[in-house]
């Protein structure tokens, strides 16, 4: 039986770092095994919030895959793509917009948050209105059965599914409605202890040198109520402890724990073994990276590859659209 399909994209608007790793790629990278899928660059997405300065646009998308790569995505099992290379998403993009009720848009709880979160850049526009509406002709071009997103994308895939019944009861049942597949939030905060994020400069990238990892870690917020080394500490209430939870052994973990409560061991030290732990599990992921950055034709194929395989399925889901539409 064929596998079913998925697909989810990323805006390409900076570097990744362990917030996308723990947030979405471990899951990504796990689904390889039981679907079919499609993971792209939503470039045109980014746009939308970047199209004062796009320059970061094109710098970030080589660099993306690359970092998919490096983490273990595997391009002979998924298919990787650039959606500007795509450009029947802009067209079936097009032909939905004409089906979907304004309303819909603009009780959008993202759109909503993000408008406020994001006062300092214009996004009063017709495209960034549109937003979901470009994520569902991503979706719906492949016929996904399924779309691995956070919480937050979950009202997108909700109006996807909407748009996708109106286009099937007004002309011809063409499209399959995708579920959600929900990932769980990643757990770790950035150095600051609010959420990882390019925006916060507050973020630990997948890029970085062991140096500047050690540094950030060194320079992370702990247990608030930990003022001095004397004081017991609350592992429960500590950024740092959640990044042992997920790169230190469990031995190792049970003491660190034990220690941190009755204050036999400091903040300083705990950091190091936190900030060495973790470089050890980034080590594979750096040489990876420098042997694809020495190679970018290797990469490029990739993409040319992906391009490729999803321009052909993209071709035939137009034309039947066209069909139905008779347009
Ligand atoms: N909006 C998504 C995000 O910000 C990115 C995205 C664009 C996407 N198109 C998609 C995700 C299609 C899943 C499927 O994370
Ligand atoms: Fe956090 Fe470690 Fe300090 Fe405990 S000892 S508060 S776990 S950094």
């Amino acid at each position: 039986m064929e596998r079913k399909r998925i697909v989810s994209g990323m805006r390409p608007t900076g570097s990744l770092h362990l917030g996308h790793v723990h947030g979405a790629l471990i899951n990504w990278r796990s689904l390889q095994k039981d679907y079919q899928c499609f993971y792209f660059i939503a470039d045109w997405h980014a746009l939308t919030s970047e199209y004062e300065h796009p320059e970061i646009i094109k710098e970030s998308t080589r660099d993306i895959i690359i970092d998919w790569i490096a983490i273990g995505l595997n391009p002979e099992e998924s298919v990787f793509f650039i959606q500007s290379s795509i450009k029947e998403h802009a067209e079936l993009h097009l032909i939905f917009s004409m089906i979907t009720p304004l309303p819909w848009l603009e009780r959008n709880p993202t759109y909503k948050e993000q408008l406020s979160e994001m006062a300092q850049k214009n996004l009063y526009t017709y495209g960034f209105l549109g937003y979901p509406v470009l994520q569902a002709a991503d979706i719906l071009m492949y016929k996904a059965n399924g779309v691995p997103v956070g919480e937050d994308q979950s009202p997108h895939v909700e109006l996807t599914r909407e748009i996708a019944r109106r286009f099937n009861y007004f002309y011809s049942n063409v499209f399959p409605l995708p579920e959600t597949l929900l990932t769980p939030e990643a757990k770790i905060l950035g150095i600051d202890r609010r959420k990882m994020s390019n925006s916060y400069n507050n973020a630990i990238f997948i890029s970085e040198s062991k140096e500047i990892v050690t540094k950030k870690v060194a320079d992370m917020i702990t247990d608030p109520q930990r003022a001095r080394k004397s004081d017991p500490g609350r592992p429960d209430f500590c950024n740092v402890f959640t990044f042992h939870e997920l790169y230190t052994d469990k031995e190792m973990l049970k003491e660190i724990d034990e220690g941190c409560r009755k204050a036999s061991i400091g903040c300083v030290d705990c950091k190091k073994m936190m900030a060495s732990n973790l470089n050890k599990a980034l080590e594979p992921i750096r040489e990876k990276r420098s042997e694809l950055k020495a190679n970018l034709k290797i990469v490029d194929n990739i993409i040319d590859e992906g391009n490729k395989k999803a321009r052909k399925i993209a071709k035939n889901t137009m034309k039947e659209v066209r069909e139905v539409v008779k347009i």
